[in-house]
């Protein structure tokens, strides 16, 4: 059984939170293991292609992400199931695109946010085993959107020009097949 948990929305306090780090012994009790669970459980629910623990209200350094024909980001490549404990992003190179970005704490908005093209991720994953691998294109978009809400950050800060901010419906009527064509060539250009 897992729990569904309700996700908070910008104007929380907790969304400007800077999470705390996860200990070993947190990480390997029945409860943080069952939290996980749940934590991937909403994500689901709602359709995200990611969710930090701090949005569900419990400030602790963990993200979940997952990508496999996701009706809100359909032309979003996949990403297979992934957790992060203490994740650590270290850009690869200067190489930046221009993402359009949207988040479940921020509801019906979406807006251009600049990205590193190519990172190096550290983390453990849920048992703790140590992850170190490299992530690029749309992909390093999500870890970076994703790793920013365990430092109290949202999408919306980041947005270079704030005239980019739209509605979901708006999007879908005048940015999307744009945004589309790029996501392409960073694909093309990436594998991912
Ligand atoms: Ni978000």
């Amino acid at each position: 059984m897992s729990t569904l948990f309700k996700i908070a929305q910008i104007g929380a306090p907790v969304l400007r939170e800077r999470a705390h780090e996860v200990t070993r012994e947190q990480l390997a009790t029945p409860e943080f293991q069952q939290f996980i669970d749940d934590l991937i459980a909403t994500m689901r629910d709602a359709n995200g292609a990611g969710l930090a623990a701090i949005q569900v209200h419990r400030p602790v350094r963990v993200v979940v992400m997952e990508v496999d024909g996701n009706p809100r980001y359909p032309y979003k490549p996949k990403i297979p199931l992934t957790v992060l404990v203490n994740p650590v992003l270290t850009p690869l190179s200067q190489e930046h695109f221009d993402n359009y970005e949207g988040c479940l704490s921020v509801p019906d908005l979406r807006g251009v946010v600049s990205r590193f093209a190519e990172l190096r991720v550290q983390a453990w994953d849920r048992h703790g085993t140590p992850i170190d691998r490299e992530v690029r294109g749309i992909t390093a978009g999500t870890f970076q959107h994703e790793v920013d809400h365990l430092d109290g950050m949202l999408f919306v800060d980041r947005v270079t020009d704030p005239r980019s901010l739209c509605t979901w419906k708006e999007f879908a009527r005048h940015h999307e097949a744009g945004f589309r064509l790029q996501v392409e060539r960073i694909v093309a250009r990436f594998g991912s």
